[in-house]
């Protein structure tokens, strides 16, 4: 049985990167896998301090926190999923503090004309990542999704699914049924013929957000 971790960057439960993560879950457990559900706000991650003692200690030096058993969860997992919701054209600030502790688990190497990373530990292998965000345009969320992308090759994963997902802001919106949607829109004096759209539109983003969790799964 092929473990999946899902690791949900937004502090907002019931949020819409929270409501993605959750579906992401659903069809990776529901592929067969051993899925764990991760709230990167829940947890107490100090800051990197940036000391790198960890690429000649190959490990990190900060005691008293969470990431070690963190670490022991992701480095056993299969694969991994990252969502987070876009705050000022980057990952929630929860996220990045747990990403640069994860430098302690790659050794980093300064050669004449490269930058080498070996990851000191198994890594997940079959990655995935969604990022949400209020912008009708994925322009926002381009950054981001090429740093995923970037530390996946780092440790030598596949990245198996990434998905943009836009116009999410309200919390539990992504979830929201037509009339929910048309009241809220309404509401907001956008116009409630909205709606209908935007429905689709997450309806499609869950789809698919299930459809990455499958493939997280598979053997
Ligand atoms: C501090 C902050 C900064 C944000 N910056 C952006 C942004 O740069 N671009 C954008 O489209 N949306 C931005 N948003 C909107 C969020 O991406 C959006 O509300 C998202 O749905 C939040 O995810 P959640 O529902 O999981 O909490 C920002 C929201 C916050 C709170």
């Amino acid at each position: 049985m092929s473990k999946v971790i899902v690791i949900i960057g937004s502090p907002r439960k019931e949020g819409n990167s929270d409501i993605l993560g959750r579906r992401v879950a659903e069809g990776a457990r529901e592929a067969g896998a051993n899925v764990e559900v991760v709230y990167v706000a829940d947890l107490n991650i100090k800051h990197c301090t940036g000391c790198l003692r960890c690429n000649l200690v190959k490990r990190c030096v900060l005691r008293g926190d969470d990431f070690p058993a963190f670490a022991e969860k992701f480095t056993a997992s299969d694969a991994a999923a990252f969502v987070t919701p876009i705050y000022f054209h980057w990952m929630s600030s929860y996220l990045k503090d747990l990403i640069d502790r994860f430098r302690s688990l790659m050794h980093v190497q300064i050669k004449p004309d490269d930058l080498v990373h070996t990851p000191m530990s198994k890594m997940p292998r079959r990655c995935a990542f969604i990022s949400v965000l209020g912008s009708p345009r994925e322009d926002d969320a381009r950054a981001v999704m090429r740093f995923f992308r970037y530390i996946t090759e780092m440790w030598h994963g596949e990245v198996v699914g990434e998905m943009i997902a836009t116009k999410l802001a309200v919390r539990k919106q992504v979830g929201m049924s037509e009339k929910e949607l048309a009241e809220l829109f309404d509401k907001m004096e956008l116009g409630a013929n909205l709606a209908k759209p935007y429905y689709q539109a997450y309806r499609d983003c869950l789809a698919r957000a299930y459809d990455m969790g499958r493939a997280l799964a598979a053997h």
